[in-house]
């Protein structure tokens, strides 16, 4: 099938290379010019695991090709996906204008019958907007919801082997049915993946799946602050309640609060909808709220630790990306934090393995930015981990504290908890975790 995908952003460029993967011929196309120009020297303007030698073998096979050019790219081509941002407007609300600029453009370039597949995260009723916009196409225009699930860091396979595929389409668009499922076949060979269904449903699937995956973290760390109050251990608790299969251990961990460009926008895009309709979701407000209120907790204990003053103090940082596998800092709790920092007069040195040149482009030389994870220590006052990435879970402790002018460590991933820090002379916290005493 010939397919193109616009948007070459995380999920564009995922979905545009595993299609090509299936032997699919793909156009990949971007507005952002540079973008295009190093992806088609095979630069990954991203970090995903995996996706540089998958993206080269594909173009090299001929199947996978990149272009600034939607007009040509339109032409005879069977489905189009559309993977623009939605980024969220300043009353919650999702940014479509992109999406919109796109459909309408490809139904003025069309020259045959298309089915526009929206990939992007989109409120409930874009598919009817989008379906009204293209009524008046020369040619038949089928608008289907296909909203992506893949995760940053393990993006490939989320893609290769979905656990389920969401496909919203209107009753009568047969031939966007039998499309899309001969072009997701080679990913749903046991015929149970594709979830039918309308697109509306399709479209609050997506929204519904990360509220209620933001809801469990925004719970988990309330309650890790009521731990630290009654001595409880939040760890021993996502066990405890984790191990019961109608709830699972999964999206249980404390930590800094939820990050990255899906959660964050998504559940305050749902809110925001549902207002427009005159209903209040107070289950999802209160999620974002309460994340944003725990934003504040690496800086409330590090005033804690040093009595209100943490002018002229250095502190470390140890992860920036907003989860491990990926160089994404978009609304990542250690924007936030440094932030919190930097207003109350501190240093801040900070390491990534990933992720240094997109938080060099948001504070520039406000902050220190290193490329050796030792080098943050020295002189530090404290050292707060911030990303689990792997190779901050076993670092040479020695070290650390013979670099380090005070031996405090705030582990905002509990990744530490249990290597009997303070027997070996640091002052240790976790987030909502009993040390055991030495
Ligand atoms: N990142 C994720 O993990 C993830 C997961 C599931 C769903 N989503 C959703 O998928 C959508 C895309 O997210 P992303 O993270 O890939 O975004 P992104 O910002 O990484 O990429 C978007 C790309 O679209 C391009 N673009 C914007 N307007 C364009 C236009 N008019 N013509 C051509 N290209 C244009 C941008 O230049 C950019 O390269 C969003 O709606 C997001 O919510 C993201």
């Amino acid at each position: 099938m010939r397919l193109c995908v616009i948007g070459t952003g995380y999920v564009g460029l995922v979905t545009g290379t595993c299609f090509a993967a299936t032997g699919q011929r793909v156009i990949c196309v971007d507005k952002d010019a540079s973008k295009v120009d190093r992806l088609q020297r095979y630069e990954i303007p991203i970090y995903e695991s995996g996706l540089g030698e998958l993206v080269e073998e594909n173009a090299q096979a001929g199947r996978l090709t990149f272009s600034t050019d939607l007009v040509s790219a339109v032409r005879d081509v069977d489905l189009a996906f559309i993977a623009v941002g939605t980024p969220p407007k300043t009353d919650g609300e999702a940014d479509l204008s992109a999406v919109f600029g796109v459909a309408q453009e490809l139904v003025k370039h069309a020259n045959h019958d298309l089915v526009i597949v929206l990939k992007s995260t989109v409120p409930v009723g874009t598919n009817a907007q989008v379906q009204r916009l293209v009524a008046d196409a020369k040619h038949d225009v089928q608008v289907v919801s296909n909203p992506e699930f893949l995760k940053e860091g393990g993006a490939i396979n989320d893609f290769m082997y979905p656990d389920r595929i969401i496909v919203g389409v209107r009753s009568g668009h047969e031939r966007a049915r039998r499309l899309i499922n001969r072009v997701y076949h080679p990913l749903n060979l046991s015929s149970t993946k594709i979830v039918w269904m309308n697109p509306e449903s399709a479209e609050l699937t997506k929204y519904a799946a990360n509220t209620m995956l933001a809801m469990r973290i925004s719970f988990m760390n309330e309650l890790a602050v009521l731990c630290e109050e009654v001595g409880a251990d939040v760890q021993s608790i996502r066990h405890g309640v984790g191990s019961d299969p109608r709830i699972g251990p999964q999206f249980l961990h404390a930590g800094p609060g939820y990050g990255g460009s899906c959660f964050p926008k998504d559940v305050k895009a749902l809110v925001a909808t549902a207002r427009r309709h005159g209903i209040e979701l107070e289950l999802a407000d209160a999620t974002n709220r309460v994340n944003v209120r725990h934003r504040s907790f690496v800086v409330r204990k590090l005033k804690r630790r040093f009595e209100n003053n943490l002018a002229g103090k250095r502190i470390a940082i140890w992860g920036l990306a907003f989860k491990p596998g990926t160089d994404d800092i978009r609304e990542s709790p250690s924007i936030t934090t440094i932030e919190f920092l930097l207003d109350e007069g501190c240093e801040v040195v900070a390491h990534d393995p990933e992720a240094i040149e997109n938080i060099r482009e948001t504070f520039g030389d406000k902050i220190d930015l290193v490329d050796d994870a030792y080098e943050a220590l020295k002189g530090a006052d404290a050292l707060v981990l911030l990303t689990e990435w792997r190779e901050y879970q076993y670092p040479e402790f020695d070290r650390i504290k013979e670099l380090m002018r005070t031996p405090v460590i705030l582990d905002g991933r509990n990744i530490w908890v249990t290597y009997r820090l303070t027997e070996q002379g640091f002052e240790y916290e976790g987030v909502g975790v009993q040390v055991a005493a030495s």
